[in-house]
């Protein structure tokens, strides 16, 4: 990662700054990716455990597999990525977060101005009203019924299903005013998610991507660092507090 690339000088407190992330950044804390070989979708059919058809036709499956994603989530912490960033929004006041990511690994490493774009493994709401359900692990590992009668579910967003309205205006309107933008640890696969580098581009943003294997994003980013998160955050950041001071 040659420091020179980087334009440090473009950037000062002030500058509008978007941190998007994926899977990749939480590897690092123990947690797996989707795509990669060892990932989820390598060892599991993603319509039969993240789809409502899936949950429909086998909610015990469903619910078992997301208790077993929140133990192992529970079982890791914030690696040197997340907490770059918390170091990065301190030079950077305004920066926003921007995440597919549903473990929460953000807040718990004292990120602000998170944006959840996929939902919140640890929450869950009712499948036909929305209604958001309070549960305790126990009963969340197994299936529960809302005062509607639906089926109660995990707070996140499944294939085919539509994002938030309300959250994908928060991401655009953070897109739309950054001046730059890092992509970090997304495979640039799932839209509407996967638009936005793009449109941060778009919209003038200078973007780095930070990811060891390439994607559909590397060859029209600005600088593509080809480094594990954990690694490259926060060398960038001592970069850019050299920079800036
Ligand atoms: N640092 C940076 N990047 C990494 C690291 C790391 N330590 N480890 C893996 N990566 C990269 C991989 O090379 C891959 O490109 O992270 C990316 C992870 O891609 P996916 O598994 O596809 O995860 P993501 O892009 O977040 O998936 C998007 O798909 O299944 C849905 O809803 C799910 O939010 C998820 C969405």
């Amino acid at each position: 990662m040659p420091g020179s690339s980087i334009p440090i000088h473009k950037f000062t407190s002030s500058s509008e700054v978007v941190f998007f992330t994926g899977a990749g950044i939480s590897s690092e804390s123990g947690i797996s990716t989707f795509r990669d070989p060892e990932g989820y979708w390598a060892k599991h059919d993603p319509m039969q455990l993240a789809s409502r058809q899936g949950f429909k036709a086998d909610p015990q499956l469903v619910l078992s597999w997301y208790g077993d994603r929140r133990e192992s989530i529970r079982g890791s912490f914030p690696n040197a990525g997340h907490l770059a960033i918390t170091n990065f929004q301190k030079l950077f006041p305004h920066s926003v977060v921007i995440t597919q990511n549903v473990d929460g690994l953000h807040f718990e490493a004292g990120n602000e101005r998170v944006i959840e774009l996929h939902g919140n493994i640890h929450r869950h709401k009712c499948l036909e009203c929305g209604t958001s359900i309070k549960l305790d692990e126990a009963q969340a590992r197994t299936l529960n019924f809302c005062t509607c009668g639906g089926s109660v579910r995990p707070d996140v967003i499944w294939f085919g299903e539509r994002l938030s309205m309300e959250i994908l205006n928060q991401a655009h309107a953070a897109i739309e005013s950054c001046d730059l933008f890092f992509s970090i640890g997304t495979s640039t696969q799932i839209y509407p998610a996967a638009q936005l580098p793009f449109d941060a581009q778009r919209h003038g943003a200078y973007v780095i991507e930070i990811n060891p294997d390439l994607t559909p994003l590397s060859s029209q980013v600005d600088l593509s660092i080809r480094e594990l998160a954990g690694t490259a955050l926060p060398k960038l950041y001592e970069e850019f507090y050299a920079g800036l001071s």
